[in-house]
């Protein structure tokens, strides 16, 4: 196994945050995937990196690096119903989404320009406008570090939550099938139905329908609507660091969202189908005034509460230990003033 070391990871995190990996092995293909997994290799600590777009580097990483570089993507079926693409899990997100719709497939549309990788779109089950990867999601297919072997999942093993699955609980969780720290993420399929239909249901695109005076958008109008929503709401990783969002919106019950309000007569919450509602997180702490607040050279965006940036750039990035620090002081005000626990999105390696 070709074993680099002392590998800057600098521009392998969407941070920009200075580290290293102490030793770090790079998946070029499946035959490097079956090297590793009849290497001892296989059973040390390891961290799994892809993207490197929702992670917090806190200093050198001592444990394995795992870099999943596969490539390839191709249709694999197609019937009178739906096409199935598959990828390959070191494919970039953006580039497939805009490459299936160019083949003429739509249904990705809705998640165009969210930073990462194929592989580690089903681990946060990515969503974005209206659309979660699960209503796309076929299955995909992995190896277990632990047991050496290659599977399947289907969407049901996957468990697939809000920004959560199978992949982000250990196996000692109430679900039975806990893959956190064993699974690596080969190759992901998607079921993209032929009947399509326009997903603008989500406020920022209706708005964007009725300033263009579109009816009947296109899929490849909705991925340009999408783009230009989140160009303006989010900055853009290669010239701002960051992690996308920073916390997860929590649910709550409708006792805890009206006793809020009762309060907080402002509170921007939305009705889920079980009768929860959703609390924008972004107006929690926005409330709090943390928009623009910084510690070190971490920052709240200015635009987007809900973001935390490196304002320091490449040459003065601020560190892992500075987002920990804004992101902790943020959870802490939000509890106080509302008694609401936010729980962050990227990992803290
Ligand atoms: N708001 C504020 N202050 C702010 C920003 C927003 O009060 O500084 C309020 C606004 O009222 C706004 C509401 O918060 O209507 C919600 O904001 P927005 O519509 O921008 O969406 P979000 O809930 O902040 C979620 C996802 C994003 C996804 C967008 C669009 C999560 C944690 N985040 O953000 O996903 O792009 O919806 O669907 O669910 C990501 O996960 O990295 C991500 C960017």
């Amino acid at each position: 196994m070709n074993i680099e070391t002392n590998v800057p990871l600098q521009p392998h995190n969407s941070f920009g945050i200075a580290a290293r990996a102490e030793r770090l092995l790079r998946l070029r293909s499946m035959d490097d995937v079956q090297t590793l997994l009849t290497d001892p290799l296989r059973l040390e600590p390891h961290f799994v990196l892809g993207g490197g777009s929702n992670i917090v580097i806190t200093g050198d990483i001592k444990r394995l690096v795992i870099k999943v570089e596969l490539m390839g993507k191709q249709l694999v079926s197609e019937d009178e119903k739906a096409w199935v693409i598959q990828a390959a899990a070191g494919e970039n997100w953006h580039d497939f989404v805009a490459w299936t719709l160019a083949q003429g497939w739509p249904g990705l549309e809705n998640l165009a320009m969210i930073p990462g990788s194929v592989g580690a779109s089903p681990v946060q089950n990515i969503g974005a406008y209206g659309v979660e990867l699960q209503d796309r999601f076929e299955s995909l297919d992995a190896v277990d570090l632990q047991t050496g072997q290659h599977f399947t999942l289907d969407a049901a093993q996957c468990a697939f939550g809000y920004r959560d699955s199978v992949f982000k609980h250990a196996a000692s969780d109430s679900r039975d099938l806990g893959l956190l720290g064993r699974a690596l993420i080969t190759q992901v399929r998607f079921r993209l139905p032929k009947k399509w239909r326009a997903d603008i249901s989500y406020a920022d695109l209706e708005k964007k329908q009725a300033q263009k005076g579109i009816a009947q958008p296109t899929a490849a109008q909705v991925f340009d609507w999408v783009c230009e929503v989140r160009r303006a709401k989010l900055p853009d990783p290669n010239s701002l660091g960051n992690a996308g969002s920073f916390f997860k919106n929590p649910t709550v019950t409708p006792e805890q969202c009206q006793d809020i309000i009762a309060r907080e007569p402002r509170l921007v919450h939305y009705q889920l189908a079980d009768g929860r509602f959703k609390l924008a997180a972004a107006w929690l702490i926005d409330a709090c005034g943390w928009r623009g607040k910084s510690v070190g050279n971490a920052a709240v965006y200015e635009k987007q509460a809900l973001v935390i940036v490196n304002k320091g750039g490449l040459t003065q990035p601020c560190t892992g230990g500075e987002v920990v620090t804004l992101a902790k002081a943020i959870q802490t005000s939000v509890y106080e003033r509302f008694g609401i626990h936010l729980e962050p999105e990227p990992v803290v390696v």
